[in-house]
């Protein structure tokens, strides 16, 4: 198995600390990066291949590259640590195990990018994880890691802490800039990108937490060594969340040529109860479900596009034999339709609607019409929003219907869900 790198130490206790970190060469990194050009940090970071851990999995270095230098504005950096996509809990081990890492990953990426200023965004439900973090940061800051003449260099780098209120729709990156402005958490026509016009109309990175804590790892270790875990083009080390009917659920640390089939029976242990494996959520529950024929392919960003999905938050959520499908769409649909942030007619009013017609499946009174129904509402939802929040929410809809339509119409037939259930999951 793969010898961690990101949760090296995340079992350890203290292993959050400034103390432990320093004991175990943090702020190395720091110290190289501060006698290299930003150029030069750039150059290494796209060098490596680090593509963003958020979801979409953009080259970071390219990111970082669209910055413009001749822009007079303040440059900013915010992480992106508003992790809400459903089964991913990736980064929330970061930030409560290895706080240090993205501390010294954010002012690398600042000193790359230009910036003085770095804003970590995180969720609403994270009050627990920020006063230990706001602890630690302040003594990073006392040790000089952060803020003014970091480590004698001349080179100042502050990181505020800024916690959200709850909103899974903070997590896309022009409405987490809205949120930081002090407004409701709502997208921004794309283009202009954040990189051009962000946060109070300065160009500003936004870079997912795991994607920010690769940097030291990067600068420390060089990019050969980085490009040379996993396969061309997914490349370095990557976490995945495994969830759902398995016996050992949790984060494992993985490159990304490792396939379904050896995360789910070689990591997290096989199926519960040894049951038949019936679909996978591979990417948090934005992307499209997996069959079990895909169990040989690659968790990569690439192979999992070639299977007919997306790595996307790299949430993989393990569903057996018992699970019902119709369910599992009312289930997320519900999630979406209470997060959906309203500015788009189309996901606001559409959601609502696909909630209602799963709603009357489930409840027995399905008519014969109702699958045509929810495909054409996904219709007049795809692609037809600001944000990719109306394709996220049609996603689940679409793709069991698409593997399990007899499921649907036996359901409507029958008004009985045609799957033996031995568990009761709380109703939305
Ligand atoms: P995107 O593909 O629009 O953008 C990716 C990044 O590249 C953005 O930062 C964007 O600004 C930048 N970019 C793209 N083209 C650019 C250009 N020409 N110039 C400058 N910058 C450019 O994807 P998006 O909307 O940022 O993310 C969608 C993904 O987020 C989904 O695939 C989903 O998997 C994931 N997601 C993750 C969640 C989580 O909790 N981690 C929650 C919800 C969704």
């Amino acid at each position: 198995m793969f010898e961690p790198v990101l949760t090296k130490y995340v079992n350890e206790p203290g292993g959050h600390t400034l103390d432990f970190y320093v004991q175990h060469g943090g702020y190395q990194a720091l110290k190289t990066a501060l006698g290299m050009t930003p150029e030069a940090i750039v150059d290494t970071v796209k060098k490596s291949g680090l593509r963003g851990r958020g979801g979409a999995g953009f080259p970071t270095g390219l990111k970082w590259s669209f910055v413009p230098k001749d822009n007079p504005k303040p440059k900013y950096l915010c992480v992106n640590a508003d992790e809400s996509e459903p089964g991913t809990f990736k980064d929330h081990v970061l930030l409560e195990r290895n706080p240090h890492l993205l501390f010294e990953g954010c002012v690398i990426a600042c000193r790359a990018i230009g910036a003085r200023t770095c804003y970590i965004y995180i969720r609403g439900e994270f009050y627990h994880l920020q006063k230990q973090m706001e602890a630690e940061l302040a003594k990073a800051r006392q040790a000089g890691y952060v803020g003014k003449n970091i480590l004698g260099s001349g080179e100042d780098c502050d990181i505020w802490i800024h916690r959200g209120a709850g909103a899974y729709e903070a997590g896309e990156e022009t409405a987490l800039i809205e949120s930081l402005e002090g407004k409701r958490a709502q997208p921004r026509l794309k283009p202009p990108f954040p990189a051009v016009v962000g946060l109070y109309g300065c160009p500003t990175v936004v870079n997912n937490v795991e994607t920010i804590c690769n940097v030291p790892l990067i600068i420390e270790k060089g990019h050969e060594w980085f490009a040379g875990i996993g396969p061309d083009k997914n490349t370095g080390p990557k976490l995945f969340c495994v969830s759902g009917h398995v016996k050992k659920p949790g984060v494992y640390e993985a490159p990304m040529d490792t396939t379904l089939r050896q995360l789910i029976y070689d990591y997290a242990g096989g199926i519960r109860g040894d049951r038949q494996l019936k679909a996978v959520i591979p990417g948090g529950s934005s992307t499209p479900v997996l069959m079990p024929d895909k169990l040989d392919t690659h968790l990569s960003f690439d192979g999992m596009v070639a299977a007919g999905s997306m790595l996307g938050s790299a949430a993989i959520i393990v569903m057996d034999e018992t699970t019902s499908m119709v369910w599992v769409a009312k289930n997320l649909t519900h999630f979406y339709k209470h997060e959906s942030c309203g500015k788009c007619t189309p996901c606001r009013e559409g959601v609502d609607w696909l909630y209602k017609i799963l709603d009357k499946i489930e409840r027995g009174d399905g008519e014969p019409r109702d699958v045509e129904l929810l495909l054409s509402v996904c219709d007049n939802i795809g692609g037809k929003t600001l944000c990719p929040f109306g394709d996220a929410e049609i996603a689940p809809v679409l793709s069991t219907i698409q593997h399990f339509r007899g499921e649907y119409e036996t359901y409507i037939r029958t008004g009985e869900s045609p799957v033996q259930s031995d568990f009761r999951a709380a109703e939305p």
